[in-house]
């Protein structure tokens, strides 16, 4: 299959015709770009778990961009998720909600819950408005990286898919924070740049990092956003001697630190991640795509004294879990 990226109205007319076929799409969003089809079309929803290579026990999400729409695809909605929806829609937050029977078993996995998200990109609204709502994981090949450039999802799926609509990097550059509202106390299943902090303001919430790895989000249990080469992380004050004892073994060694402690390093070869957690999610998942070309290992600077940084270091735990 040839895969065709293309950007602007006419290729967010194509994308749409193509997912009414029931084809499968990359799209971009704030977050990262996503592989969406026909929510409603169980036969095109499973193109998505073969083109990214998923397992089928990890849910998608329901993209959509009218909150009166979140009625289709989902039922017994707690009043809590209109005034979520207030604060922070469209924007980075997934809810989780009892979901309708409408919704086909192979995007929610089996769940009798679906998680539903509006996003903020003029390019998703503008696709959402004219297919309707789409099904989607991040648009990478299963337990890479998640993409933030229509290039990133060129890079994984190649020939899998038939278009990329290509809406420039995405802002958040991390994936969406995701709460469950079907538990009496709403729940946090993954941190994101909406923080729980903010969350907080509107409603109380449980969060315990722990129990995220076994798997209340199902696909927070998958290696996720793991770079293809080795990657470790170290605190500020091991970081040269690290770099120096894998040099000395002739292993090709990148360092990603925050812009404060690359411009404290000597000796090596490092790349700013930036200086508070939205730089760093912005860049993150590129600079270990660029990283991964020409490295054999990467070394992420700790970040987890900081509570600043509890998004990012998420990512980051995860992406140098790859060897475990
Ligand atoms: O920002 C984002 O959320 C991006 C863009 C494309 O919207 N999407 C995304 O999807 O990152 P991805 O590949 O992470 O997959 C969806 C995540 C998985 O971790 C899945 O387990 C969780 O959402 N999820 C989906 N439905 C769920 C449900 N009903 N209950 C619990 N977790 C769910
Ligand atoms: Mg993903």
């Amino acid at each position: 299959m040839l895969t065709t990226i293309g950007s602007g109205e006419q290729y967010i007319k194509i994308g749409a015709e193509l997912i009414l076929q029931g084809e499968v799409v990359a799209f971009p969003t704030e977050t990262v770009y996503g592989l969406g089809a026909d929510a409603f079309n169980a036969e095109a929803v499973k193109k998505i778990y073969e083109a990214k290579g998923r397992p089928q026990d990890n849910p998608l999400i329901v993209h959509l961009v009218d909150y009166k729409d979140l009625e289709t695809v989902a039922k017994d909605i707690p009043a809590i998720a209109a005034d979520l929806y207030k604060a922070f829609c469209p924007g980075p937050l997934t809810m989780v909600l009892k979901k309708s029977p409408i919704i086909p078993d192979i995007v929610t996995a089996g769940l009798d819950t679906v998680g539903v998200r509006f996003p903020s990109h003029p390019v998703a609204i503008e696709f959402i408005k004219l297919s309707g709502a789409i099904a989607a994981p991040s648009a990478n090949a299963s337990k890479h990286i998640s993409p933030t450039t229509a290039l990133h999802v060129l890079e994984d799926l190649n020939g899998k898919i038939p278009l990329i609509i290509d809406g420039g990097a995405s802002e958040v550059g991390i994936e969406s924070t995701i709460i469950d509202l079907t538990k009496d106390t709403p729940e946090i299943l993954r941190p994101g740049i909406i923080t729980i902090e903010e969350i907080e303001k509107i409603v109380k919430v449980n969060y315990c990092d722990k129990k995220i790895k076994t798997a209340l989000a199902p696909g927070m249990k998958y290696i996720h956003y793991s770079p293809y080469c080795d990657c470790v992380i170290a605190k500020e004050a091991a970081i040269e001697d690290l770099y120096q004892q894998s040099i000395v073994k002739n292993i090709k060694t990148l360092v990603l630190a925050t812009d404060d402690t690359v411009a404290k390093l000597k000796n090596v070869s490092a790349w700013k991640l930036g200086k508070n957690e939205q730089e760093v999610a912005n860049r993150l998942y590129s600079l270990l795509r660029k990283g991964e070309k020409s490295y054999d290992l990467i070394i992420i600077e700790n970040l987890s004294d900081s509570a600043k940084f509890h998004s990012v270091m998420n990512r980051i735990e995860k992406a140098a879990k790859r060897k475990e």
